[in-house]
């Protein structure tokens, strides 16, 4: 079994751009969290989707989860997401609630469009107390689309993993 994880959420693909790049260059399974309604990816759409996540955000609605994620055995599991209103996606939280990160490293990544990463890293922390969280990568999406291939591997290499 590896010793890698890269979970991720993504619905325009970038996030999951990231997550392939980290899974390559660290020998990891990749996993996608999959919501159990799915979202429109359309880019057309944005508006509709921004409305959704609003409500989602404004009403701490929890998102299921589709698949059955197996997180036993990993010693280091990347999360990755994009920013969606200043914070991470409401199905994040889903995430958190439902498995127990204790005694794991937790390494956050995310994409952006100018929000950095909005704080999310330490409300993993907050949420995870048990678990070690390491210094998360915030991407530009524009970077994200090509993989970000460069800034993924200097920062692998400044964790020291
Ligand atoms: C509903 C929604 C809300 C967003 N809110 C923010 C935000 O608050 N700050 C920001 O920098 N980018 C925001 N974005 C831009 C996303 O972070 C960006 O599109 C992201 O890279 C998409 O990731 P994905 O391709 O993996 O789905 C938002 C995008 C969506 C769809």
């Amino acid at each position: 079994m590896k010793k890698n994880l890269v979970l991720y959420f993504s619905v325009y693909g970038t996030a999951k751009k990231v997550a392939e790049e980290i899974g390559r260059q660290t020998d990891a399974d990749v996993v996608e969290i999959i919501p159990a309604v799915p979202y429109d990816s359309n880019r057309d759409h944005y508006s509709a989707l921004a409305r959704l996540a609003k409500k989602e955000h404004d009403e701490d609605q929890r998102p299921a989860i589709k698949n059955e994620i197996v997180i036993d055995g990993y010693e280091n599991i990347f999360i990755g997401y994009p920013m969606w209103w200043y914070t991470f996606p409401m199905i994040l939280y889903t995430l958190f609630d439902r498995y127990d990160f204790s005694g794991k490293t937790i390494i956050p990544f995310n994409t952006h469009m100018g929000s950095g990463d909005g704080g999310t890293y330490s409300t993993i922390q907050k949420l995870e107390p048990d678990a070690k969280v390491l210094q998360g990568l915030p991407i530009e999406m524009n970077d994200a689309e090509t993989g970000a291939s460069t800034a993924v591997k200097n920062w692998l290499k400044s964790l020291n993993l």
